[in-house]
């Protein structure tokens, strides 16, 4: 090893904050400098938040063991003690979680992984809720002030790596959706299909998590990337987008090197806003090019077949081909959710996987609610 002179015998002992690493990484190596000063600190996770539905959803863990609580959501509605924390914008410590009222689900597995106390800490951005921060601890009675002192410098860390993660993956959609709308000032794509899309995609990525080993963090980008799968339409002209009546195959074979085009597309925003870095780009690429490949090698543009189609656009497909069939297109009318899972119960297999279908079948209320959640515009 190099000798080095004396003035750099200190070594950052933070200094991985400012590599190139996925969020996860970046919590469990705060994680693991929390631990030299406070062996007690267990589990420390994160929860976001999304205010169009008010669900508070599980993104990341660092514990050592199993975590009692991922691949989970819950309302912060149905959660009085959590929203004070939100409302009064102050931070709670619980230093006996036995002494917890025991009515809640999350507060219950929580409880029966064994851990004694928690401090949990909101985090804002530009005075925006964004989420939980949970430290937890299977001893009760620790958290006294100057232990509470270091979880908030550390919390704020580990919120602002959060944040940074999270601004460049929705800067990457934002720019993404702008460039569709900017380059022929048409939204061939409504608003609500969009956000249909995310949900539809996020349904399905949940069900199959624990059987495709998808963390949280996956599904989270899975549900922000699929709307934009079809961002390589942006090329191709509006007398095919647009028309009224059945393509012909000519004109299909335009419409079919959309995937490429979006790749394309996805590529140079990630150039041009320095994003190539961006941990699950790799997600976002593959749901553009993938999403109309067949189980059955059938599809386009490479005839990739079955396990070779990335799990995110498999999942992206039935989202689309779902949302399509349900929805008023220049082409056609609206289906029937019946008829439509029908119709994907017959592409299963072949064509949809079939883990995928069944996922979002198996989900018929959650996907009314959706739905309903996200109409077309009345007056587009
Ligand atoms: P899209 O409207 O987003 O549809 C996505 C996928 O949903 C289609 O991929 C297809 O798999 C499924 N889908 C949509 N409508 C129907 C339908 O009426 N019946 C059945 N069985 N499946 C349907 P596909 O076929 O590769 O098409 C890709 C894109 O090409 C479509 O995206 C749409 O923008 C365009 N397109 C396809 N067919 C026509 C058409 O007949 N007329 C027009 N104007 N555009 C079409
Ligand atoms: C929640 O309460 O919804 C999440 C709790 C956690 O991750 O500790
Ligand atoms: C809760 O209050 O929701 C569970 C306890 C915790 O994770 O802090
Ligand atoms: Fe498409
Ligand atoms: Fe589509």
């Amino acid at each position: 090893m190099e000798t080095l002179p004396d003035w750099f015998r200190h070594a950052d002992r933070l200094a991985a904050l400012g590599e190139d690493a996925p969020f996860s990484n970046k919590l469990e190596f705060l994680h693991d400098y929390l631990h030299q000063d406070f062996p007690w600190i267990d589990r420390i996770a994160v929860a976001l938040y999304d205010p169009q539905t008010d669900l508070l959803k599980t993104y990341a863990h660092s514990s050592k063991g199993d975590d009692p609580l991922s691949l989970y959501d819950a309302r912060l509605s149905d959660s009085t003690t959590l929203q004070e924390i939100v409302r009064l914008r102050r931070p709670r410590v619980i230093d006996d979680l036995a002494l917890l009222p025991a009515s809640r689900p999350h507060s219950e597995r929580i409880r029966g992984q064994g851990y004694g106390s928690s401090y949990t800490l909101p985090i804002f951005r530009n005075g925006d809720f964004l989420g939980l921060l949970f430290f937890n601890s299977y001893r009760k009675h620790v958290l006294d002030e100057r232990a509470l002192h270091h979880l908030d410098l550390v919390g704020h860390l580990v919120g602002y790596s959060l944040i940074d993660q999270l601004t460049t993956a929705r800067t990457l959609v934002a720019s993404v959706r702008s460039t569709s709308t900017l380059a022929q000032h048409r939204d061939f794509e409504t608003g609500a299909h969009l956000d249909r899309m995310a949900h539809y995609a996020r349904l399905i990525a949940r069900a199959i998590a624990p059987r495709y080993g998808l963390d949280d963090h996956t599904v989270e980008h899975i549900f922000l990337f699929a709307p934009l799968h079809d961002i390589g339409k942006i090329g191709i002209s509006d007398s095919i987008l647009l028309k009224p009546g059945k393509l012909d195959a000519a004109e299909f074979e335009t419409m079919k090197t959309h995937p490429a085009r979006g790749v394309e597309i996805i590529d140079a925003l990630l150039e041009h806003f320095g994003l190539a870095g961006l941990p699950h780009s790799q997600l976002l690429r593959n749901i553009a090019l993938y999403h109309h490949e067949a189980m059955n090698g059938q599809g386009y543009p490479l005839g990739l077949k079955g396990e070779a189609i990335p799990i995110e656009a498999r999942i992206a497909a039935v989202a689309d081909v779902f949302d399509a069939l349900t929805s008023k297109r220049p082409y056609k009318d609206a289906w029937s959710n019946e008829d439509t899972f029908t119709l994907l119960q017959e592409l299963a297999g072949d064509v949809l996987d079939r883990d995928c279908v069944q996922a979002l079948i198996s989900q018929a209320d959650a996907v009314r609610s959706i739905q309903e959640r996200f109409r077309e515009d009345p007056l587009g």
